[in-house]
């Protein structure tokens, strides 16, 4: 499968067409923002890191009964997905408070929730990507009722496999942020990426920062803790 056209290029990723109009080539970058854009950076081997374990998760997640836009690795940094429409819903998911939670509502980080909470926020940069419920979602027709609930579903899914699997690698999911796609054939399936850009990772043990928090709050140390995942979740 050969890249043509570029189509897009986001902050951490570019989209090429293909020769199947069902398919797209996504192509991981090492370049990284935080902040709406304000703050950015490049992380070294991110990329490959980020490609690498989303595309490891999203066939685990499948074998669990999520389907997802995956559909071949290519290489380090590049792999074959279904062609989607986006829907502009950021979906989170979070475990334990943390980040615009814990600021939000004022409380410490770290607290662990009796039950997951889950939140969309409506994916437009212009705007800094505002907090909505789900009927905003649907007065702004960002999505029908069903797909909302097919969304809310699956992403809960996400959360009850993802953790077993991360707690086995000695690593607490403490949050994480997930988008869907719509198939030519209307069918929602998970996309864009699950990464330690797009998750939050504790150390099981000293609660220490796995993830883009360490970018993000100039903790240093963002390289090695990429590196730590990759370990973790592939053993090299
Ligand atoms: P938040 O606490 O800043 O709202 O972030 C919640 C989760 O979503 C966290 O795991 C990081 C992830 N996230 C993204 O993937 N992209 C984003 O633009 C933001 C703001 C958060
Ligand atoms: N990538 C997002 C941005 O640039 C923010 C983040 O991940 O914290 O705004």
């Amino acid at each position: 499968m050969e890249k043509t056209t570029q189509l897009y290029e986001g902050k951490a990723k570019k989209v090429f067409a293909t020769d199947d109009p069902e398919l797209v080539i996504v192509s991981y970058k090492d370049d990284a923002t935080a902040l709406d854009g304000l703050k950015r950076g490049t992380i070294v081997g991110k990329g490959a890191i980020n490609n690498r374990m989303s595309n490891y998760l999203m066939q685990i997640l499948e074998k669990n009964g999520v389907p997802t836009h995956f559909v071949e690795e290519l290489n380090d940094r590049e792999t074959v997905v279904k062609k989607v429409s986006i829907v502009p819903l950021e979906v989170i998911i979070r475990n334990i408070s943390a980040g615009s939670f814990a600021k939000r509502y004022g409380v410490e980080e770290g607290i662990v929730f009796a039950e997951p909470t889950i939140e969309f926020s409506y994916k437009n940069d212009d705007l800094h990507d505002p907090l909505i419920n789900d009927y905003h979602a649907l007065a702004l027709g960002l999505a029908t009722k069903e797909e909302i609930e097919t969304i809310k579903r699956y992403a809960f899914k996400v959360n009850e496999v993802m953790k077993e699997y991360f707690k086995g690698l000695g690593v607490t999911l403490v949050d994480f942020k997930l988008e869907f796609g719509k198939t030519a054939d209307g069918k929602i399936v998970l996309a864009d990426e699950i990464s330690p850009d797009t998750c939050r990772f504790w150390d099981s043990k000293t609660n220490e920062k796995l993830d883009k928090d360490r970018f993000r709050r100039d903790m240093g140390g963002v390289e090695d803790a990429y590196k730590e995942m990759m370990r973790r979740v592939f053993g090299e």
